[in-house]
């Protein structure tokens, strides 16, 4: 008993002594903190996950309830060292904490800004730049230090679960948009995890699945948007995903975390692996090798595993200290470590004012026609009073996807209110029925919830449409100046779309067209489509039978509005693709080696044990035909091109300019406004490079600008700037960037489709040697021109 006591108190005694003279955390003090870390420290402070010196609780998604609940994760606190624990919360469409806390009453409700298709969809650099602003504000007053976004994986195929998420199949799209939002967000004192680090293009066995490409795909596609960004941006942290890439996990790639992130581009934050537990066939300490500098969410048997491999030369001391210098200067960087006084109350309003015009300009109008042969568009409506809306997300709009990337918002206004507001009504009978079975089919959801479907409770998940008869649409038909039917779509973590039902309208949704159509047409009154989708679908089929088209993505909270300000014209629709719409899913070349199994959820068994093409492995046969890439440079019609959206307006492109100047080309183009209309433009600039060694595209995006609001008849000149790097191509043979000499045109358009203007410039040779890495392992049958 005595021994014990007198134990005990020498172990206060050597704390207390160990207290006083450990060095206490500081910007300029991190090599003596380093210096004064046990081993056992410095693997907890790269394990994540835990609170106050308590590591690795495996918490997940939603499931931490420390400190700020609802966050993704924490980093260790170690408290002797004055190093405090560090919250980081999802997004990317805002901040993701739970609403409600145990023993309180007050909320904490996020604002819910548009997703990321949606805010790619406006080409407005400065506005991306203002969400990006408002939702780090938001990061910082609800006490989070680093928000787990923006997603920058490209759009490889339409049936990716997460392209809602993602900003566009173009990796000059991503870059810059990943770089307004990065800077925005950073502005505030609070950094970003661009995710997910690389090629996370599917859902399906998304933490196995191996990516199977061409070194020039990758570095050209998956990675240039990611490059642009970090180059630019200077992001605090990048998250490793969780596929492999070429045979080898992206979390134990060190040729991508260390040679090509750091090395080559000069990152300099942490990487965290996005959130895995201790994975059998990747030991950890090949993961700190690698370049992770945080395991996330964080086990305690990665503390050991860390500790264990350096006693036994497994890993290298240096290697581990490399990583606790990069997490140190991570977290003197925070505003935890600053101390910051966090409200809990950011400026919610200010905050709805910024996501409603975002999600206005993000709109993309497809189609705008007359009822009759040489009579007025559709839209914007005039003296519309009562509309009959049809289709269940009308009553249950969709503001964003599901999963991590969900946001607890405190409302969201749906179409009957958006019209609401703009003093429009919506049928009485036709609303009742459509808003008592919403509460219905919400409450049976509940009820019947699977529990493999987790992420049900993550987001507003998808009701099934009720059978529209013939009688109803008779008897809207006559109380109604016009039909509005909304077509929705869901998706999110974990789970691929299907092409039947998801991609392509169900019968039920065949159907609901069909009949409104033909009794409204009847009665000549017009019928609109809203597509309430984070991504795209097909239209081709049906389009004919409806006058107007438009798509409003997942908004974020203010999305009835945005669509009824863009409806009545109060909003003139600037929005243009960032994705091609294809005829038919089978168009894109990705799809026939994309996984496409709608028993995936049954099959996890199967799975895990197994070798399942396309979903354990997926190959890149499509190359560098991604999107417009391939529908352009073999001349396949699409449903919508890239780039595509229209107006209310017309306008001009004229006096292109291109000229040298030092390491960029500075581009200029004037747009006048023809029309009657005030309105905003995209120009979109597009690239015809020499023919040199490599097979090229026919023509690529390498800049694009937005005017302001321009009245009619109103001009202006829009200037732009491509790096001279920016119009190489990737030659794998040399491991280099190559761009041939001669004459480069520049493309001046509205859309990849149509071209208005063109400038060229003549270019000597640039190349520059990379780091060869990632190479295929097997031979991939790849698409030629
Ligand atoms: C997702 C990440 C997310 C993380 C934390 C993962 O499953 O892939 O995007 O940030 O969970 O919630």
């Amino acid at each position: 008993m005595k021994k014990t006591i007198i134990g005990a108190l020498a172990l206060v005694a050597s704390m207390t002594m160990n207290a006083q003279n450990a060095p206490q955390l500081r910007a300029d003090n991190i090599s003596e903190v380093i210096a004064a870390m046990t081993l056992e420290e410095k693997a907890q402070l790269l394990t994540g996950g835990g609170n106050d010196g308590f590591v690795g609780s495996g918490a997940m998604l939603g499931h931490q309830k420390k400190i700020v609940a609802g966050a993704a994760g924490l980093t260790v606190a170690i408290p002797r060292l004055g190093i405090p624990a560090t919250v980081v919360a999802d997004g990317p469409a805002g901040v993701h904490i739970d609403a409600h806390r145990d023993g309180t009453t007050q909320t904490f409700f996020a604002t819910g800004f548009p997703v990321g298709t949606c805010l790619a969809s406006t080409w407005n650099t400065d506005l991306v730049y203002q969400v990006g602003k408002a939702i780090g504000n938001e990061t910082l007053e609800y006490g989070v230090d680093v928000i787990l976004g923006p997603g920058m994986n490209l759009h490889r195929s339409p049936l990716c679960g997460r392209n809602f998420e993602y900003y566009s199949e173009d990796p000059v799209v991503t870059g810059l948009i990943g770089t307004a939002m990065v800077r925005g967000i950073q502005t505030q004192g609070v950094g970003v995890s661009a995710k997910h680090f690389a090629v996370n293009s599917q859902e399906s066995d998304r933490t196995r699945v191996d990516e199977r490409l061409s070194k020039r795909a990758l570095r050209e596609l998956y990675l240039r948007g990611f490059e642009m960004m970090v180059r630019e941006s200077k992001p605090w942290t990048v998250m490793s995903a969780y596929n492999k890439i070429n045979g080898q996990y992206a979390q134990g790639s060190k040729d991508l975390l260390t040679s090509v992130l750091r090395n080559e581009w000069g990152f300099d934050g942490i990487v965290m692996t996005d959130w895995i537990g201790k994975r059998s066939d990747l030991p950890t300490e090949l993961e700190v090798a690698a370049g992770n500098d945080l395991m996330m969410p964080g086990y305690p048997a990665q503390v050991d595993d860390i500790v264990q491999a350096v006693k036994q030369g497994r890993l290298d001391i240096k290697d581990v200290d490399r990583n606790v210098r990069n997490m140190l200067e991570y977290i003197v960087k925070t505003p935890r470590f600053k101390g910051y006084a966090y409200s809990n109350q950011p400026d919610v309003k200010a905050h709805a004012r910024i996501t409603r015009q975002s999600s206005t300009e993000g709109m993309v109008l497809l189609k705008n026609e007359p009822l009759t042969v040489g009579g007025e568009r559709v839209l914007p409506v005039k003296n519309l009073k009562q509309v009959a809306l049809f289709g269940v997300n009308s009553y249950d709009f969709f503001s964003g996807g599901l999963g991590s990337g969900c946001v607890n918002v405190p409302y969201v206004v749906d179409m009957v209110q958006g019209l609401k507001n703009v003093g429009v009504t919506t049928t009485s009978q036709l609303t009742e029925i459509y808003q008592n079975y919403v509460k219905y089919a919400k409450a049976k959801l509940k009820a019947d919830k699977n529990p493999e479907m987790w992420f049900l409770d993550q987001g507003q998940p998808k009701l099934d449409e009720i059978e529209i008869t013939r009688r109803c649409v008779d008897h809207e038909q006559a109380v109604a100046d016009a039909a509005i039917i909304t077509i929705g779509r869901q998706a999110g973590e974990g789970l691929d779309r299907q092409i039947e039902g998801e991609f392509n309208l169900t019968d039920h949704e065949k159907a609901m067209i069909a009949r409104v159509s033909d009794a409204f047409h009847a009665a000549g009154k017009p019928v609109i489509v809203i597509i309430n989708s984070g991504s795209m679908m097909e239209t081709a089929s049906w389009r004919d039978r409806v006058d107007a088209i438009l798509v409003a993505w997942q908004p974020g909270q203010e999305g009835g509005n945005s669509v009824a300000d863009v409806l009545t014209g109060k909003a003139n629709p600037s929005g243009r693709l960032t994705m091609t719409w294809p005829i038919s899913a089978a168009d894109v070349p990705s799809t026939k080696n994309f996984p496409q199994d709608p028993e995936y959820y049954n099959l996890t068994e199967k799975l895990y044990g197994g070798y399942m093409p396309g979903v354990n492995f997926t190959n890149h046969e499509e190359d560098i035909y991604v999107g417009y890439r391939y529908f352009d440079t073999f001349k396949r019609k699409v449903a919508y091109p890239f780039g595509f959206g229209l107006s209310y307006t017309d306008f001009e492109m004229s006096k292109p300019t291109a000229k040298v100047a030092g390491d960029n080309v500075e581009l200029t183009i004037t747009v006048k406004n023809v029309g009657k209309t005030a309105g905003k433009q995209v120009a979109q600039v597009y690239v015809k490079a020499p023919k040199g060694a490599c097979e090229k595209p026919a023509k690529e995006l390498k800049a694009f600008a937005k005017t302001r609001d321009l009245q009619p008849g109103e001009s202006q000149t829009l200037r732009m700037t491509v790096p001279r790097r920016l119009l190489t191509s990737f030659d794998e043979a040399g491991d280099q960037w190559k761009g041939d000499a001669g004459t480069y045109t520049f493309l001046f358009g509205e859309n990849v489709e149509n071209i208005k203007a063109q400038a060229a410039v003549k270019l000597g040779t640039l190349t520059e040697k990379v780091t060869d890495a990632l190479a295929p392992r097997q031979a991939l049958q790849l698409l030629h021109q």
